[in-house]
């Protein structure tokens, strides 16, 4: 069984997580039910941030919210101490109302609004990571009603494809994030930074690869390449770039299969390339940013479920469906992600039959897993899908007017309830009768 963290099976055969035992969570909580594991999120802050000191001189992490971000989860990166990367008003006003400090915030997007813009200047983000030219413009045009001179940095796209779904790919040239290594906007761009130094602070660069991967290698050949032109910028404006971000992206384990680096070894390794790319063309060592979002919450989620009709298609499949699915976990269906999973309420038992776990929103496409082995199931077991603390409560829709299961942070033993789950009034609250 894929357990992480704080995950075991307890003396009653029930599948615990921080010391809670789910059967017991489910019943108290009702399902589908999202159970953070608080102490391993915390571990994994840490895990990096240590990584970090220890294997280059000075180097930040920001934890990438758009993989999972409420309130509580806000506050909790912000007590790590981490930074944390934004990508809409959204992720920015949560992060506010978590009390999140506003200079370690990095405000991202490939279309941010006026409205997004002046938002982030006016709440004293501390760098802004501009994606186009035309973003660099209306930020000038911003700019002049702010005291602050926002830091920015450059998001560049250096033409690395990465062995990963082609929807997680975002570092090849076709892509709509960020400037072209070569691209005329991208030196209109650098030029108009400069020439508007009293406006805003250009201080580097910005790139991301990809996304759940598990190579270290596409790492190494980005950093060649953004070192490759933060020389050429010196060459031809003279601008030095003191802050480089090599983005987000490791993977983690979905499936017993899956074999990502640890924590460490991908720091170490983007570290000591970073070295030396930098030595290797005698290039000041800029700052070193990191953007982790999966690979901090990915493995402390498991979701609950409950099992409800069991089909038997003779000679082809049976069908275990549960009260969830697509609306809670779009993942399968988007990306045919895999997941592995196990009977919480009889986790000792010995999986024994295939199965398809099947959810239950009103499309053929809502397959949670496509193939799975659990021991002989019955309707009201409680099945937990694990590793879905990533990209999914933060992808998770009203379809079939389903109500978003809670989020539990559990730990010690203890559970409380991060974000409650929605009620058929929640789901007509904007509405109006005709
Ligand atoms: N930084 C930037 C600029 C990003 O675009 C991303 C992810 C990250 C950091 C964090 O990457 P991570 O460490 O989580 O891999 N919904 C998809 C993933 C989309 C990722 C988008 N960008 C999924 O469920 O697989």
């Amino acid at each position: 069984m894929l357990m992480a963290g704080s995950g075991r099976i307890n003396d009653n055969g029930h599948l615990e997580i921080g010391g809670c035992d789910t059967v017991e969570l489910a019943g108290r909580y009702g399902t589908p039910l999202y159970v953070m594991d608080e102490r391993l999120i915390r571990e994994n802050c840490r895990r990096y941030q240590n990584a970090l000191k220890k294997a280059y001189p000075f180097g930040e992490i920001f934890y990438a919210g758009k993989a999972f971000l409420i309130v509580a989860m806000a506050a909790l990166i912000n007590e790590e101490g981490l930074g944390l990367d934004v990508v809409s008003g959204g992720e920015l006003f949560t992060a506010g109302r978590a009390g999140f400090s506003p200079g370690r915030i990095c405000f991202h997007g490939n279309n941010k609004s006026r409205e997004e813009i002046a938002q982030a200047l006016e709440a004293g983000v501390g760098r802004i990571v501009v994606d186009s030219l035309s973003e660099l413009e209306e930020l000038l045009l911003l700019t002049d009603r702010t005291r602050e001179r926002p830091v920015i940095l450059l998001r560049i796209r250096p033409g690395i494809e990465v062995h990963t779904h082609s929807y997680i790919q975002t570092g090849q040239e076709d892509s709509k994030f960020g400037f072209g290594l070569q691209d005329e906007d991208t030196w209109r761009a650098i030029n108009l930074a400069l020439l508007n130094r009293e406006k805003v602070e250009l201080c580097g660069f910005h790139c991301h690869i990809g996304s759940q991967i598990f190579q270290n290698e596409p790492f190494a050949l980005a950093a060649e390449a953004m070192f490759d032109f933060m020389v050429e910028v010196k060459e031809k404006t003279g601008f030095i770039a003191t802050q480089l971000s090599m983005g987000g992206g490791l993977g983690i384990r979905y499936t017993k299969e899956d074999r990502p680096p640890s924590i460490e070894t991908f720091v170490e390794f983007v570290a000591a390339r970073v070295k030396n790319a930098a030595a290797q063309r005698k290039f000041p060592l800029p700052q070193l940013l990191l953007e982790p979002g999966r690979s901090i919450v990915g493995e402390a989620g498991t979701t609950l479920y409950c099992i409800g009709t069991i089909k038997d298609i003779p000679g082809v499949r049976r069908y275990v469906a549960v009260d969830g699915g697509m609306a809670d976990n779009i993942r399968p269906a988007l990306y045919q992600a895999v997941y592995g999973a196990a009977l919480a309420n009889r986790a000792g038992e010995k999986p024994s039959e295939m199965v398809t776990i099947a959810g239950k929103a009103c499309e053929s496409g809502d397959i949670l897993i496509q193939e799975t082995l659990l021991p002989p199931v019955e309707k009201g077991d409680l099945l937990a899908v694990f590793s879905t603390g990533a990209y999914c409560y933060a992808m998770a829709s009203n379809y079939n007017r389903t109500p978003r299961p809670a989020v539990l942070f559990v730990g010690e033993g203890k559970a409380r309830v991060v974000a409650r789950r929605e009620t058929y009034e929640d789901l007509i609250r904007l509405e109006k009768p005709i």
